[in-house]
């Protein structure tokens, strides 16, 4: 597919009435998982479309610009709202969390195994087993809480095991901030993938932010707060691998250029027939927001997106099982930590580093990502998990600490 070349449906044509916006959810018990996690980031995507457009517009003062913006953001926003209307709402909060975690973990180890950047694959090896970690927390919540397993929800694809201590995630966050790329040498398939999980990680940080005080009891409502704030450690560390130099017009259609790669990829791989049309239809939407974005770059940005973009998509995004290389990267690099702008073995620290020194702010008191576990072990005798290629591969997580 020609991104350049393909007809998309005419804009006026895009608008949905109430009743096509109201998705019939899926049943949650039915549902592949990876069409869940398909949905859970295709709404992240959306959303940032939106928060994007919404940036793009304060920042302009032509008036035919902000009109041509309103207009696809009102897209944008419809489009969202199909698509987060398929979750059902018997599904719950803690359910749809497992959901977004599963989204993170498979997402960035699909990324890391076709990332061409050695930089930017040691950012997203170092990134995967946090959210890895997040799983397996959020898991043990739900098994206590709601007598539910998560294996339920992942499937047979995502092993539920510690990855890096959660509690050992808390950095200053000056470490938090990589180096930035330039566009001119970035492959396409990084811009891509980061910007892909920009998206993803930013709607998982938005997610907690508003849904972590919903429940009642006190370890859950840490838990949520407290990994809340490793997603805007993990946000401040996407987006800033981002080129900063890309002018608003610029970043308008490496946004939609996104998307359309994305609708792409999904809507070859779907197995559920009502997401695959969904895809389908987005898709045909996307085509004309690009199409109408390059107009824009070409009139106000004088550039031609030719130069910036390829007439090809790269290698289609898949939700695959990858959990023989979350072991790998769980064997060699679960005792690594950041030091400004790199990736380093945690032993490498001098004592009084920034790390320490946050670790030390943050964690007195109790960390609620330890606590949920230990609560569990009482519980239960001992903390859930959900292996499919035996005992931990790392000695001091093969048991619940
Ligand atoms: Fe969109
Ligand atoms: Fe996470
Ligand atoms: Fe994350
Ligand atoms: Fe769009």
């Amino acid at each position: 597919m020609n991104p350049f070349k393909e007809k998309g449906m005419p804009i006026e044509k895009q608008f949905r009435n109430w009743s096509e916006l109201n998705t019939k959810p899926f049943n949650k018990d039915e549902v592949h998982p990876y069409t869940r996690c398909r949905g859970i980031l295709m709404n992240g995507i959306e959303v940032e479309a939106a928060i994007f457009l919404h940036q793009f517009a304060r920042h302009s003062n032509d008036i035919d610009v902000k009109r041509h913006i309103a207009m696809s953001r009102r897209i944008e926003q419809q489009q969202q709202k199909a698509v987060n209307w398929c979750i059902p709402g018997d599904q719950s909060i803690l359910e749809t969390t497992i959901g977004y975690e599963q989204v993170a973990v498979d997402l960035t180890a699909w990324m890391c195994q076709n990332e061409p950047d050695p930089y930017v694959k040691q950012v997203f090896d170092f990134g995967l087993l946090e959210d890895f970690d997040h799983l397996y927390r959020y898991a043990n919540l739900l098994e206590m809480k709601q007598g539910i397993k998560a294996e339920k929800l992942v499937g047979k694809y995502t092993e539920i095991m510690p990855g890096r201590p959660t509690a050992e995630e808390h950095r200053h966050p000056f470490d938090d901030v990589r180096k930035s790329g330039n566009r001119k040498k970035m492959s396409v398939q990084t811009l891509m993938n980061v910007l892909t999980l920009v998206a993803g990680e930013q709607q998982t940080m938005n997610y907690y932010m508003n849904v972590g005080n919903t429940l009642e009891d006190s370890i859950g409502r840490g838990l949520y707060l407290e990994i809340g704030q490793i997603e805007e450690q993990h946000v401040t560390q996407y987006e800033s691998l981002l080129d900063p130099s890309a002018s608003w017009y610029e970043m308008l259609v490496m946004h939609e250029y996104n998307e359309c790669y994305l609708y792409n990829s999904f809507m070859e791989q779907e197995v559920d027939t009502a997401a695959k049309k969904l895809w389908e239809l987005h898709l045909s939407m996307e085509l004309e927001h690009f199409r109408i974005a390059c107009e824009m770059l070409k009139t106000y940005g004088k550039k031609d997106a030719e130069e910036l973009l390829p007439a090809e998509f790269p290698k289609a995004i898949t939700f695959e099982s990858n959990v023989d290389y979350v072991r790998e990267v769980l064997r060699e690099q679960v005792e690594f930590t950041a030091q400004e702008t790199e990736i380093v073995p945690k032993d490498t620290l001098k004592k009084d580093s920034l790390y320490a020194k946050t670790q030390g702010v943050l964690n007195a008191g109790g960390v609620p990502s330890e606590q949920v576990i230990k609560e569990h072990v009482k519980k239960q005798g001992k903390d859930y998990r959900y292996l499919l290629k035996g005992e931990h591969p790392v000695d001091r997580l093969k048991k619940a600490a």
